[in-house]
């Protein structure tokens, strides 16, 4: 037995799955729930990886649809909810996976970057949890995954709004699993720590600040997209089904510090 056997999933910023290039994690969430039986959609803005990833996960034997999705338009989350609808008639989880970064002091970040840091990471959460609930009742239950990070668990030098942002997904998962709880609802939060995907690639061109990351992981060395994707996985299965409105750092010890 598959470990998500004919559940249906949306992953949202999934489009970087795409073989031969670097892993994100919801690229990588996709390809692993498609192996362990789930019927994926991936959705992003970035069409063309997204298209070719769902192709290669559908080549490799896997059931995966794309659609486009912008987490920060509610009219799009109501679009992509209802083509689920239309597909599958159910829905059992959402992982939240689409995600940027401004690597701004308080004094750098403008209004600009701290008003996409929450629209993404924060509204993006409250637009899908929000329009997935409805589908997720018809289908008894479900589970929404929300891909936060150590940034929304501790400070650094840098990174202000995406703290901000990545700490208010934590906390509206808690409220969210609250509510929704007496449905079969659950809601939690993950934390990765350093883990090498197209969103860390850029610093990798600066050895000494990738040295600095790494002499603050007790386990020394970054995490692998797959070793997040088996977290997502397992709390997406019914194997967590007493896990609800919590928050899991994978971070190699980074936060235990
Ligand atoms: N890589 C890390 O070290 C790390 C650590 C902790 C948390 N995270 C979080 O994990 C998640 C995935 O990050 P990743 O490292 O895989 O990055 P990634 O850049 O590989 O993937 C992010 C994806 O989100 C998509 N995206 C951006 N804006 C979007 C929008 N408005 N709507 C829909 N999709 C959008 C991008 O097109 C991209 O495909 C992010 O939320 C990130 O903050 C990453």
């Amino acid at each position: 037995m598959l470990r998500l056997e004919g559940k249906v999933a949306l992953i949202t910023g999934a489009a970087t799955g795409v073989e031969g290039k670097a892993m994100g994690l919801g690229g990588a969430t996709a390809r692993l729930f498609a192996r362990e039986g789930a019927k994926v959609v991936l959705t992003d803005v970035n069409d063309e990886m997204g298209e070719l990833t769902a192709a290669q996960i559908r080549a490799d034997g896997g059931e995966a649809t794309y659609l486009h999705l912008d987490v920060t338009s509610e009219g799009e989350w109501g679009n992509n909810i209802g083509a689920i609808e239309r597909l599958y008639g159910g829905l059992d989880a959402l992982v939240h996976s689409a995600g940027v970064t401004f690597r701004t002091t308080v004094e750098e970040t403008t209004e600009k970057i701290w008003d996409v840091e929450m629209a993404v990471h924060a509204k993006g959460s409250f637009l899908g949890t929000k329009n997935a609930i409805p589908l997720m009742r018809k289908s008894l239950g479900g589970s929404i995954v929300l891909i936060s990070s150590i940034a929304g668990l501790v400070g650094t030098p840098s990174s202000t709004a995406y703290h901000a942002a990545k700490g208010a997904m934590r906390m509206f998962a808690k409220t969210a699993a609250v509510q929704y709880a007496p449905e079969g609802i659950r809601v939690n939060s993950i934390h990765p720590g350093f883990v090498m995907t197209p969103m860390f690639e850029p610093l990798t061109s600066n050895p000494e600040a990738v040295a600095q990351r790494l002499a603050k992981v007790p386990l020394g060395r970054m995490g692998q997209p797959e070793e997040i994707a088996y977290l997502v996985l397992f709390l997406a299965s019914d194997e967590s089904r007493f896990i609800t409105g919590t928050e899991i750092p994978i971070d190699g010890g980074y936060t235990a510090q």
